[in-house]
């Protein structure tokens, strides 16, 4: 048994979980997830990877002092990402517009842990090749009255993990994509850090 002080110590908010991102793009997701942890202290964003040498989520991981990976189809499938990631003992591994299928090596390795955001109401509007504004684009055109996010666990088959929250909004008659895309964040910012920290709690 530890002494009372040892185990105020562990169980204190001075233990920070550790948290992987995977993103492709502009990262504002990763960049809400950043900004809502250093602010609570829970967790910290101990490592970004992304698969694109000029996405947007790369420059926040400069300009915040988080170490980042770049990798390609071949690193993505290797055994030593899943070392390097170990590395970082993440509490969770978040795809924040992660583009690319998360390979079965990874979901094995991190089994439980692994969770997505999808910028519509699965198991609407899901599936290879529904990402970002494809997904805006299809909604629109389908004159959906509502639309929303799904956060997700990932398994091996694309957007079919089991949900952990949804949230919705109004799709507007004259909305276009962008009007979609941008009420969307909106959402994604405000649950996906909470959806996080509840899944850490
Ligand atoms: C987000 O809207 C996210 O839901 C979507 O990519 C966007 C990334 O934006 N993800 C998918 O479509 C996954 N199928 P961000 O780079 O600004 O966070």
């Amino acid at each position: 048994m530890f002494p009372h002080h040892i185990r105020y110590f562990c169980g204190s908010s001075l233990f920070m979980h550790s948290l992987i991102i995977f993103a492709s793009g502009a990262g504002s997701n990763a960049a809400a997830i950043i900004t809502y942890f250093k602010q609570n202290g829970k967790a910290k964003v101990s490592l970004i990877v992304s698969n694109k040498a000029d996405a947007g989520v790369l420059d926040i991981a400069k300009r915040e002092e988080i170490p980042f990976l770049i990798i390609n189809k071949q690193t993505l499938n290797g055994t030593l990402l899943i070392e390097q990631m170990n590395d970082y003992k993440p509490s969770l591994i978040v795809l924040a517009g992660f583009m690319w299928k998360v390979p079965a090596s990874i979901v094995l390795a991190f089994h439980g842990k692994i969770i997505n955001i999808h910028p519509a109401l699965l198991p609407g509007y899901g599936g290879k090749g529904m990402y970002g504004h494809h997904v805006h684009n299809a909604v629109v055109s389908a004159k959906e009255k509502e639309s929303g996010i799904t956060i997700h666990y990932v398994n091996e088959v694309y957007d079919d993990g089991n949900i952990i929250l949804q949230a919705r909004c109004p799709v507007q008659a004259k909305d276009t994509p962008d009007e979609l895309a941008t009420r969307i964040h909106r959402l994604e910012h405000f649950y996906y850090p909470r959806a996080i920290e509840f899944l850490l709690s």
